[in-house]
């Protein structure tokens, strides 16, 4: 068996209903993402919950702070045992390596968010970013890198330059995916899941297209045996 690439994204606003449809999936085919929306709602105890239904657990909350604060967040999430936990690159070279310093490499995976892509060049020039986003993504994910980071988030179609900049062990985590013929939803920029994994991504963050499946088991059944056939041809894994 592969290990599985899919992260669902339980976005729900409580924890029966991301019970509900863990229940429905396989910690063999897919692991699982809580955001700041369902944490906030339900704390630890669904993450525990998840956990002994034999999934492994990323943990959005895109911590944010000074260095010291962001440090005792991740040395927390790393002791609730999550599989992946992630920060703002935007916070600094300092913010960065203390969140290293509080997560042992090798254990709880830490990534790094680059850029919001729900912001545009203007949105970006009124906080005094200049330049293209590419370039700051690249930046920010290099920063990453070089405070010893275990990867990033990124859009699928960053994913390749960004393979190619900082080398095949560097995770690369993709959202805005959606199977050939899947509804954009709210996504502006999409990726098969295919091209995701030929672009270079190691997981592919995937919400609504099994969330809100009439059989996400068998939505997720097929997503792995897409990507397992691109990634088997690709020998990559
Ligand atoms: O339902 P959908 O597949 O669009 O969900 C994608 C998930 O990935 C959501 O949890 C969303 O917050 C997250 N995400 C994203 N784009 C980013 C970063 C995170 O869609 N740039």
């Amino acid at each position: 068996m592969h290990e599985p690439r899919i992260i669902v994204a339980l976005d729900f606003p409580e924890g029966n209903s991301a019970l509900q449809l863990a229940h429905q999936l396989d910690p063999q085919l897919c692991r699982l993402k809580v955001g700041k929306e369902l944490f906030t709602a339900t704390g630890p105890q669904l993450l525990e919950q998840l956990m002994t239904r034999g999934f492994d657990v990323f943990l959005d909350l895109k911590f944010h702070d000074i260095p010291h604060t962001v440090a005792k967040a991740c040395h927390a999430a790393a002791r609730l045992g999550v599989w992946m936990v992630n920060v703002h690159a935007l916070g600094g070279r300092k913010m960065l390596q203390a969140a290293r310093e509080a997560v042992a490499p090798g254990t709880t995976r830490l990534i790094a968010v680059t850029l919001l892509t729900s912001m545009d060049q203007n949105d970006l020039a009124d906080i005094g970013l200049a330049g293209e986003p590419e370039q700051i993504v690249g930046r920010l994910a290099r920063l990453a890198d070089d405070c010893g980071l275990d990867g990033v988030v990124c859009s699928a179609l960053e994913a390749a330059d960004l393979r190619q900049q900082l080398g095949e062990r560097f995770c690369l985590v993709t959202p805005g995916i959606r199977p050939h013929g899947d509804s954009a939803d709210d996504q502006r920029r999409i990726t098969t899941p295919r091209q995701a994994i030929r672009n270079g991504a190691d997981y592919l963050v995937i919400g609504r297209p099994v969330t809100q499946a009439n059989d996400p088991l068998l939505a997720c059944q097929r997503l792995h045996a897409e990507i397992n056939e691109v990634s088997t041809s690709a020998a990559k894994h």
